[in-house]
């Protein structure tokens, strides 16, 4: 036995205990005669004393230690002096004498100072040494509050009649939109696997086998482009119920994520959460996970500015591009410095430049307000629904470009003007996906993926409008983070043949990517659906942070590389060689 107790365990009733306790140096003070040591471990802290008149050979030892070396003591507990308590301290009211000391570990000089969490360090060298940043103490308490996040999903998921399966790891690339990791085979030379991107055909199969309701904690990955939100791996909690429709499927959803608020936040929502259509989304806020915390909502106003003496309207209008406008309320808050800032933001994502008015004394005024007529006027202002002060901002140019500028517009918008209330959790599901998009080269991709069932009431849509066929998809969003997205399956192989060819894809093609699926769904298949949660991205939301390396142990960086132990590192030749892979001369590290 290396200690008796924790050291954030001991109390005022403990006193005259003999105890043995091991933890790091957090912190040393020599006074002269005494040696004080705060004790670190997981649990707390508790403050030791030396002091050569109850052991010398422990002074002389405790003379030596320093920060972050590991030892173990023995001694009693006795009451701190008067006014000497320590009232932050669970263990404040008391310290431990110690008779003996054990060295169990010495410790170089770390990198960073582990005992003053609050010092800024740099996030690169606390990737490098991630084990010392753990021990700092804040990633720990990320890492406690995720456990208590997932061990309550599987609670309740275990009470719902759902089974925990693990899928593979190797298998077959499931298409999800991102490029697959591949690993070679060494006995089938020339072959790969692929790493899941999500277990979504497993976890379909096993529906078909029966099992009604399945759940995982589920390692994707994806080699995509990295954000503040995404990394190459992560965690999804995986979903599939077998019977369910939408409703269904959404209600469990609901149920799960209330729960974890209430276990880990102590709040209950008692509301259903709101539900948008991806239409609504798109035209009201620019994008598909909509933050309504705050309102700043779009509005498309071009047929407000018909006959504008406005050279960039009435091209717009002429082109069939669009014009939305936001209304910024008090739009004294925004400087004319300000505003010149956001043109230049909103040409980053493509558009000419932000043109302005100010609605003062009844009118719009400023920017371009010498261009509008008096039937523009009159007409922005009621669908604007303008008050004194306001300021309106008008993006032009194509849909997709004026939404993602607009989008990112408003949430910058929100965060200067403080309109974000960081305690305020506001949940929104985005159902009526379309089942395609259409590509840069004109071609169309599945929305989610392909094997999203299409609405019932589009499917004569199917091959004479396939853009214009909706989903069986619902995303859900938390404060303008996509936290999960599911789907109704097909469960007809005549259909998910049919989709595989709308994608273009052969026979030929379809047949070696996914004819073992099709032939599967042949044999019996319930009507099933189900949904992931991005765990990451949940937690991220519980803790309040947006950098998503905070809640993940090991987490790789923007350029998806691990700056610890230097992955993704080169190989040895013989390793390529059992592999028969050949590296190109100019990539080749040895
Ligand atoms: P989807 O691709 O929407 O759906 O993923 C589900 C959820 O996983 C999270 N997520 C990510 N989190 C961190 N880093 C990433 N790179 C990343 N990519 C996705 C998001 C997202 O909402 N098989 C379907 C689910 C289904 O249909 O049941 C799927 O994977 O929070």
């Amino acid at each position: 036995m290396n200690r008796t107790h924790k050291l954030g365990e001991l109390r005022i009733s403990d006193q005259k205990k003999q105890v043995k306790l091991s933890g790091w140096v957090h912190k040393r003070r020599d006074h002269g005669g005494l040696i004080f040591v705060d004790l670190r471990d997981k649990t707390g802290l508790t403050q030791i004393v030396f002091d050569p008149e109850i052991s010398k050979k422990a002074h002389e030892i405790a003379e030596e230690i320093r920060n972050e070396w590991v030892i173990q003591i023995q001694g009693n507990v006795r009451p701190r002096a008067l006014g000497m308590e320590n009232l932050q301290l669970k263990t404040g009211a008391i310290e431990v004498e110690a008779h003996q000391i054990t060295i169990l570990s010495k410790a170089k000089n770390p990198p960073f100072s582990i005992n003053e969490e609050e010092i800024k360090v740099n996030e690169e060298v606390r990737l490098e040494y991630r084990y010392l940043d753990i021990r700092r103490g804040k990633i720990l308490e990320n890492m406690h509050l995720r456990h208590k996040a997932v061990k309550t999903m599987r609670d309740l998921l275990d009470e719902e009649g759902f089974c925990e399966i693990e899928t593979p790891i190797l298998g077959k690339s499931t298409p999800e939109g991102a490029r697959d990791y591949l690993v070679p085979s060494r006995v089938h030379p020339g072959t790969f696997y692929a790493l899941p991107q999500s277990p979504q055909q497993y976890k379909q199969l096993l529906m078909i086998a029966g099992l009604d309701r399945y759940f995982q904690v589920a390692r994707c990955f994806r080699d995509e482009d990295l954000r503040a939100d995404r990394q190459p791996e992560f965690t999804q909690l995986d979903i599939e119920m077998s019977f369910v429709d939408q409703e269904g499927v959404m209600q469990l959803v609901e149920k799960l994520i209330k729960q974890v608020f209430h276990k880990i936040l102590n709040i209950n929502f008692s509301e259903h959460f709101i539900r948008m259509s991806y239409q609504d989304a798109m035209e009201q806020y620019g994008c598909d996970r909509p933050d309504i915390r705050f309102d700043l909502r779009l509005h498309r106003v071009n047929d407000a500015l018909k006959d504008s003496l406005f050279n960039v309207f009435s091209d717009a209008l002429e082109r069939g591009d669009v014009i939305k406008a936001i209304c910024v309320p008090q739009g004294d808050r925004i400087s004319r410095k300000d505003v010149d800032d956001y043109n230049l933001f909103v040409q980053k994502f493509g558009l000419g430049g932000l043109p302005i008015a100010r609605f003062q004394q009844g009118l719009l005024q400023t920017g371009i307000a010498k261009f509008l007529t008096s039937q523009n006027q009159e007409l922005l202002k009621s669908k604007l629904q303008l008050s004194e002060g306001d300021l309106v901002l008008f993006g032009v140019g194509n849909v997709d470009r004026v939404n993602q500028a607009f989008d990112h517009l408003r949430r910058d918008l929100a965060k200067k003007l403080n309109l974000v209330d960081p305690n305020h959790f506001k949940f929104l599901w985005v159902v009526d996906f379309p089942l395609f998009v259409q590509d840069t080269d004109g071609s169309i991709t599945s929305a989610h993926h392909p094997f999203t069932a299409p609405l019932d009431e589009d499917l004569h849509l199917l091959h004479s409008n396939p853009l214009h066929v909706r989903a069986k998809a619902y995303d859900i969003v938390l404060n303008g983070y996509e936290i999960g997205g599911g789907s109704i399956r097909i469960h007809d192989s005549h259909l998910q043949k049919n989709i595989f060819s709308l994608l273009q894809l052969d026979e030929e093609a379809i047949d070696k990517k996914f004819g073992f699926f099709i032939d599967a769904l042949s044999y019996g298949t319930p009507p099933h659906g189900g949904l992931a949660l991005g765990i990451d991205r949940v937690v991220m939301l519980l803790l309040q942070t947006e950098n998503i390396r905070d809640v993940i142990a090991f987490p790789k960086t923007q350029k998806a590389s691990d700056l610890m132990n230097g992955c993704p590192s080169s190989v040895s030749f013989n390793q390529l060689e059992e592999l028969h892979i050949c590296v190109e001369d100019k990539f080749y590290k040895k």
